[in-house]
């Protein structure tokens, strides 16, 4: 007889579809999706595995669009993390815990109407936004979308511009992004084309020159910020000089924020 842990009814098992290892330190998970399994674009929910015969769990951003038959996760490979020195062990077949109740607040429904859309992120902090770029509803909502990607090294890039190249294909929003999305990925450690932080490079005013649009607005531009807490604090306070006020679910605004998910 084998034993079996008996499940918290807030979990559920899922089936590893897919793994592909960006680099040393980053990878992509695709997992099942229950039937029953619901959320909005840019949410994040917890995942992990059993370690010693108790769930050990940590919130993960889902990468994939609401649409989407199965989930995608983009995670951080830690040595001595808790969950990332296993989960970045599994092989397609392998079983992963998922629960049942997504969340978070980069979401569509909680920024106020605008005409464009930034999205910054640092990282991991790509992910939620892999979903959004994937949501027919973004470009219903705004007429061009900015998506900022900051990073150490150029290959931690990597799977931001799989993501973007893929947008042109991709079935459902492949013929909305025409024209509409700009992708800006800056390194700050390994000479790049584009280099420096997002928050100096909006300081100096560099970035809307590279990209050719006015200084931000609050008639006009909505943001969703996700990095680390210092990131997100600096963002926020030079998104709040240009006088964008922060949403949440309750009360939508002109900015959304999230921490990316790490260890
Ligand atoms: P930097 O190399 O100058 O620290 P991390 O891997 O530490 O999460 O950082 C991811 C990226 O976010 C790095 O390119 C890093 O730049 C950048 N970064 C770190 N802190 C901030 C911040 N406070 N504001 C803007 N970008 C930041």
């Amino acid at each position: 007889m084998t034993s079996t842990i008996s499940l918290p009814a807030s979990l559920s098992l899922q089936k590893v579809e897919y793994v592909r290892h960006w680099t040393d330190t980053l990878f992509e998970l695709r997992v099942s999706r229950p039937a029953s399994f619901r959320f909005r674009s840019g949410e994040f929910v917890m995942i992990g595995l059993i370690v010693d015969s108790k769930p050990l769990l940590r919130a993960y951003s889902i990468a994939s669009p609401a649409w989407d038959e199965a989930l995608d996760f983009y995670s951080i490979k830690v040595a001595d993390g808790p969950l990332t020195s296993r989960l970045q062990h599994v092989k397609v077949g392998s079983e992963i815990l998922l629960g049942r109740k997504p969340t978070g607040t980069l979401v569509l429904d909680a920024l106020v109407p605008g005409r464009r859309l930034y999205l910054f992120s640092t990282g991991t902090g790509f992910a939620p936004f892999a979903s959004l770029l994937r949501e027919p509803e973004t470009y219903e909502k705004f007429q061009e979308v900015i998506i900022t990607h900051t990073c150490r090294h150029i290959a931690d890039l990597s799977y931001g511009k799989h993501v973007i190249e893929g947008l042109r294909e991709d079935p459902l929003v492949g013929e909305l992004v025409s024209g509409r999305v700009a992708y800006y990925p800056t390194t700050t450690r390994e000479r790049y084309d584009r280099m420096g932080r997002i928050t100096d490079l909006m300081a100096s005013g560099d970035m809307f020159n590279d990209l050719d649009l006015p200084p931000i607005e609050p008639s006009t531009d909505r943001a969703m910020i996700c990095g680390s807490m210092d990131m997100i604090n600096d963002t926020k306070s030079i998104l709040g000089g240009f006088g964008l006020k922060e949403g949440s679910n309750a009360s939508p605004g002109d900015f959304v924020i999230e921490k990316a998910f790490a260890g």
